[in-house]
């Protein structure tokens, strides 16, 4: 998968896996990782499918519809490339946190929802529950923290909800975060992330 990885100062620190919205790319994120942790390595990647010339991490059939025979098969082959990044840049594959947009929180969440050992926690910025029905793994241990928005259209406050219960249903220990805006990026959810990711 195309990325950039940046090794940080500090090999005890979590790796960043940085996985950016519809129509970005692997250079998006990275103020983030600056502003939640400067010392940490980064992994940041782009999503191998494009829709209509946008970047993204798995096909969706219509906007908030998944292609779900899609998303399960990107959600293998991003986990299994964090297996070959691990080890191509050594750092500690059991010591990876996701921070994803939108549809880079979705793959974000479905890596946790498929793979028990695929992240150590994850930061979602404006997620979407990525599957139902299905039996989640324990994630025991796990951290997740997750941003929403009061009027959020395509990520629903119900939603966020939904997948704050079903991280909590399998032992995820999760914050969820609300800000009174639609499904942009704010500045103070960037802080509140940064700050969850200090105390946890
Ligand atoms: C998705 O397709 O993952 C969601 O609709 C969010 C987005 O617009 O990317």
């Amino acid at each position: 998968m195309k990325h950039i990885f940046q090794k940080g100062k500090n090999p005890s620190k979590p790796t960043l896996l940085l996985l950016h919205g519809t129509g970005g790319n692997e250079l998006d994120l990275l103020p983030l990782a600056e502003r939640i942790d400067g010392e940490a390595s980064v992994l940041s990647v782009r999503g191998n499918v494009l829709e209509n010339g946008m970047p993204r991490f798995f096909r969706r059939l219509a906007e908030g519809v998944f292609d779900e025979e899609d998303l399960i098969f990107r959600t293998k082959e991003l986990n299994e490339f964090l297996n070959e990044a691990a080890e191509k840049y050594g750092f500690d594959r059991d010591n990876i946190i996701a921070v994803g947009y939108s549809n880079g929180a979705n793959i974000a969440a479905s890596l946790m929802f498929h793979y028990q050992d695929a992240l150590k926690g994850a930061i979602l910025h404006h997620p979407m529950v990525p599957r139902r029905g299905i039996d989640l793994p324990d994630l025991s241990g796990k951290s997740v923290f997750i941003g929403a928005g009061t009027n959020d259209p395509i990520c629903t406050p119900q939603e966020s909800e939904e997948l704050k219960s079903l991280f909590e249903s399998v032992n995820a220990k999760v914050e969820l975060h609300w800000e009174n805006r639609g499904h942009q990026l704010t500045f103070d959810e960037v802080n509140a992330a940064a700050h969850w990711y200090r105390n946890n």
